[in-house]
């Protein structure tokens, strides 16, 4: 694993943008993995100010979110499309046609998750897939337990990724419990990873980039994978 520490949100996300922008800079036909969140929003800034200044061109690039919540509309404002469409996707000249976030509202979720996981397959995989990490570990909603689904699924929220995600939400009832998430083995497979640890999430970046390898920590599967690199907040 490659890994950066740094000082500050800021500092994270001028080094999470460059990788992302020199991705794109490589290959203007790349295939991106975007994760939400509040971790990687300064980042998805710095890309759109990138993308003003004549920098990026997006228009050949597709995208694949890691998740969604179940039961929310495209226009709910916590859903993670609403999320992507405010906080980059407006902003920058990717098709929309390029755009790919699991459907939540699906009424035959297997099917969705079948689907999602083949239009990967079919796009040639992820070149460059953003993770941010829960506090148990997780990443997308793959949550930490005896053990992990490999591909893209439907997944129960944990106590403690419910009461994370309350912050967003008028009340804990408001708090979707299941998710789609792409597997651990659809996020393996992209070609490279960035894992970005925000301010407060020390303990468990070093669990994953130390502690043992178990689907107790999600994370920590990652240092399986040879291309990750981290950047995360430590004080
Ligand atoms: C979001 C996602 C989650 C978040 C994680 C951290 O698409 O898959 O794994 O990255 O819960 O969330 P924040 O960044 O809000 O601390």
């Amino acid at each position: 694993m490659n890994i950066i520490k740094v000082k500050t949100n800021e500092e994270l996300s001028a080094k999470a943008s460059v990788i992302i922008a020199s991705q794109v800079l490589k290959n203007k036909k790349s295939v991106l993995g975007f994760a939400t969140g509040s971790t990687p929003e300064l980042t998805y800034k710095n890309l759109i100010k990138m993308y003003q200044d004549g920098i990026l061109d997006f228009s050949s690039i597709t995208s694949f979110n890691l998740d969604e919540y179940c039961g929310l509309e495209k226009t709910n404002d916590q859903s993670y499309y609403y999320f992507m469409m405010e906080k980059l996707f407006n902003h920058i000249n990717i098709k929309p046609e390029n755009i790919n976030i699991p459907d939540g509202t699906s009424k035959d979720v297997n099917a969705e998750c079948a689907s999602y996981e083949s239009k990967i397959k079919q796009a040639g995989g992820i070149d460059l897939q953003i993770l941010g990490i829960g506090l148990n570990g997780h990443i997308g909603f793959n949550e930490p337990g005896k053990e992990l689904i490999y591909e893209t699924h439907q997944e129960i929220l944990t106590e403690s990724t419910l009461k994370a995600n309350a912050r967003f939400f008028k009340s804990m009832d408001e708090v979707p419990k299941t998710a789609i998430s792409m597997g651990i083995g659809t996020i393996m497979s992209a070609r490279s990873i960035l894992l970005l640890g925000s301010p407060g999430k020390e303990d468990i970046i070093n669990a994953t980039i130390s502690g043992v390898i178990t689907p107790e920590v999600p994370a920590s599967l990652l240092r399986l994978h040879s291309n990750v690199t981290v950047i995360y907040v430590c004080s």
